[in-house]
């Protein structure tokens, strides 16, 4: 008898009975695969005996803080909202060749002298970890590595070693043989996560699990598997500069606010604990069409360089292009600036772009970035020791932000002289650090004025 087969849509993960063009669930296209029916019956429920759950009063649960510990990095410490949880799993997503497994290996090296380590790897061989883990002077410590990608394999391993830490490089590359689905397919993704977490919950291990991303930058997998996960992680950076962004896409432990920053270097990953310093790096002086802003990423003030370019449109329409900060967003800026700021760029091109890779989702960039458009339309320089901080209405008014002092001391850290700010400011009083001076402004208008003095 031909074997049952049902149909899942690689996106959400959904199934029907029969194949179609569109997931009827989700609205993706070309995502349904053909994959055999997984029957689970009562044999292949791993540890199938029969337990009785018992409910708990809430007055009698503990409330001790879940047990963390420190992964040895600070920025990745912080990402995880202070430390890894234990019997949690986390998820690391990034493109190919971004550094995730360098980032666990070097975790491994960190923490290999206090805790137990079982690093699993479906992509390399053992000598190619290992000579990895020489380039990154990893050699110590209970580290115990096994290229394996028969998960049954890899839990029995784990029964016999006991690990604290278990790493898996990478999800996709593993398959249980009782599935009958091929490894990466939703259906095996879904199954060995299950499995690891239940494994994880019961041990009181934590797992960290490479997952491999689609095109649109998300992890590759059914939906499900960011459901079930305590914590996913997104690996970025560009691939032509050696920076690289951590940041929290799922949290149930801590913020997702905060990101951890990195460089790559020929040792292996650096943290950087002054990202501003580090996207600031190599400024022009004096040069139109650049203001420099400060943004809170979490619970850190971090300063960000907004470009923009104005120039004559080659087209019937004029083109708008922005990369890293909101395009809705960016447009009416524009359009503010044109009818309140009266700067007429109506008839431009306009490009607008965040150095370093950073996206910036806060209103508090918004001063800069009508700042650095104008800057380039007037073509004249806002001086390299301006920034500016605010909001920006409809109106053209400016509006106060959230933490202001905590970016003013930011941005006079960095050596910044002057710092554009709104003239309300709220409840909080704005207290200049020393040797930054504060000019004060209404509106878009004076903005312009102030800092361009026509
Ligand atoms: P890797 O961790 O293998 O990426 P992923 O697991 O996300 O696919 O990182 C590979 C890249 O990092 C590769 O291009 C080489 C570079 N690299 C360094 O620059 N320095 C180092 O010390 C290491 C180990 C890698
Ligand atoms: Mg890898």
């Amino acid at each position: 008898m031909k074997a049952k087969t049902v149909f899942y849509c690689t996106e959400c993960g959904n199934e029907t009975a029969k194949w179609s063009g569109r997931c009827t669930a989700c609205g993706a296209w070309n995502t349904i695969e053909e994959a055999p029916e997984v029957k689970v019956t009562k044999a292949s429920v791993k540890g199938g005996t029969v337990r009785r759950s018992r409910p708990s009063l809430i007055a009698d649960l503990s409330t001790e803080a879940e047990a963390r510990f420190s992964t040895g990095l600070k920025e990745l410490d912080r990402v995880l909202g202070g430390g890894a949880v234990r019997g949690s799993i986390v998820l690391v997503g990034g493109a190919p060749g971004i550094g995730k497994s360098t980032l666990l290996l070097q975790i491994c090296g960190l923490i290999g002298q206090r805790e137990k380590i079982l690093y699993v790897t479906g992509e390399e061989s053992q000598r190619q970890l290992k000579m990895r883990a020489m380039r990154l002077g990893v050699d110590a410590g209970e580290i115990y590595v096994l290229a394996e990608t028969d998960l049954n394999q890899v839990i029995s391993c784990i029964e016999d070693v006991k690990p604290t830490v278990v790493i898996i490089d990478s999800i996709q590359t593993m398959y249980d043989a009782e599935v009958a689905s091929a490894p990466g397919s939703v259906t095996q993704v879904r199954e060995c996560t299950m499995t690891l977490m239940r494994q994880a919950k019961a041990d009181n291990f934590t797992a960290f699990v490479v997952g491999h991303i689609n095109k649109e930058g998300n992890i590759a997998g059914p939906k499900v598997l960011e459901h079930m996960v305590d914590c996913i992680l997104y690996f970025e950076g560009d691939r032509n500069t050696s920076y690289r962004i951590l940041r929290s896409g799922k949290n149930r432990f801590g913020s997702t606010n905060e990101i951890g920053v990195f460089e790559m270097e020929s040792n292996g990953l650096r943290e950087v604990e002054n990202p501003s310093e580090m996207l600031l790096d190599g400024r022009p002086e004096n040069a139109p069409g650049t203001c420099v802003t400060c943004v809170m990423e979490g619970t850190r003030p971090v300063l960000a360089e907004i470009q923009a370019l104005v120039s004559n449109t080659g087209y019937n329409a004029a083109r708008r292009n922005t990369n890293g900060i909101d395009h809705n967003r960016a447009m009416m800026l524009l359009a503010v600036l044109e009818k309140r700021g009266g700067v007429p760029i109506g008839g431009y091109d306009s490009y607008i772009n965040v150095v370093g890779g950073l996206t910036v989702d806060e209103p508090a960039a918004d001063l800069a970035t009508v700042l650095a458009v104008a800057s380039s339309y007037y073509d004249k320089p806002l001086g390299t020791h301006v920034a500016a901080i605010g909001e920006v209405g409809l109106s053209g008014e400016i509006r106060s932000v959230m933490n202001l002092n905590q970016r003013l001391t930011e941005t006079a850290r960095l050596g910044f002289q002057s710092c554009v700010i709104p003239y309300r400011t709220g409840k909080e009083e704005p207290n200049a650090p020393a040797g930054l001076k504060l000019i004060r402004v209404r509106n878009v208008r004076e903005a312009i004025m102030a800092v361009f003095d026509e």
